[in-house]
């Protein structure tokens, strides 16, 4: 079942976001939350976080992850810590183990720990432009685990902007990384699908109209319990 809401800006996303993830965790205190970095969802956490919901029982599950040393200031964990963990006073985190050499160790124990948790309850995930979730690139098929990833041109340009300004200077976009696979995204028990701004508006359209493909991975997420909330009106003018 998938349901859309479509805003008229990106501020009236983050707010609606945040009311909608701040009831969720207000009916299950300890949600097991999937959490995107990237820019979309950075004003929907400051929305949340001036609702001040207590998230002092909920877990917060890393998406994804670059592959470069633990201390290099582009780490995602870094980006989630700021922007997720800290404002909202999350302390219980699942995050990659990026002392582990070897990828394929650290890919299966994070996806075990989530399975010990029980699974995703909420996904909270941004639309990569070329329909990536998390770093699963096309094609990723509905059984794509939990992996290492060579990231996409398309990704690689996206991400270069998150790099260009201060403070990181101009660093590249590193190429390596790891994400939690579709198999686990898809199981979630909810999916929110954060989209704004109009260079997101094709890919938002394919992704709900397109039938599920492994060159659109988004795709897959019409057959989840999906909600898009998004400032793109690909619905023909339903809100
Ligand atoms: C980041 C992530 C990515 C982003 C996507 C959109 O943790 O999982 O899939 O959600 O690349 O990025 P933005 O929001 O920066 O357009």
């Amino acid at each position: 079942m998938s349901r859309i809401r479509v805003l008229r800006d990106a501020a009236a996303v983050a707010k609606e976001a945040a009311e909608f993830i701040a009831l969720y965790v207000k009916s299950k205190p300890d949600a097991r939350v999937l959490v995107a970095t990237g820019n979309t969802p950075v004003p929907t956490y400051e929305a949340l976080a001036q609702l001040n919901p207590d998230m002092s029982d909920t877990w917060a599950v890393q998406l994804d992850e670059y592959l470069i040393p633990d201390d290099d200031p582009r780490l995602l964990y870094a980006w989630m810590a700021r922007a997720y963990l800290t404002p909202l006073g999350v302390t219980q985190v699942l995050r990659f183990d990026l002392s582990s050499q070897d990828t394929q160790r650290m890919c299966r124990l994070h996806a075990d720990k989530i399975s010990a948790l029980g699974g995703i309850d909420l996904a909270i995930l941004g639309l990569g432009p070329n329909g990536h979730l998390g770093f699963n690139e096309p094609p990723s098929g509905a059984d794509a685990p939990t992996r290492a990833v060579t990231l996409s041109q398309a990704s690689l340009a996206s991400n270069a902007a998150y790099w260009s300004a201060a403070p990181h200077g101009s660093r590249a976009a590193p190429r390596n990384a790891v994400t939690v696979g579709m198999d686990i995204i898809l199981k979630a028990d909810t999916i929110l699908l954060l989209v704004t701004g109009q260079h997101k508006r094709d890919i938002l359209a394919r992704t709900l109209s397109e039938t599920p493909n492994p060159e659109l991975p988004s795709s897959y997420l019409r057959d989840t319990n999906l909600v898009v909330i998004t400032d793109q009106d690909v619905t023909g003018g339903a809100a």
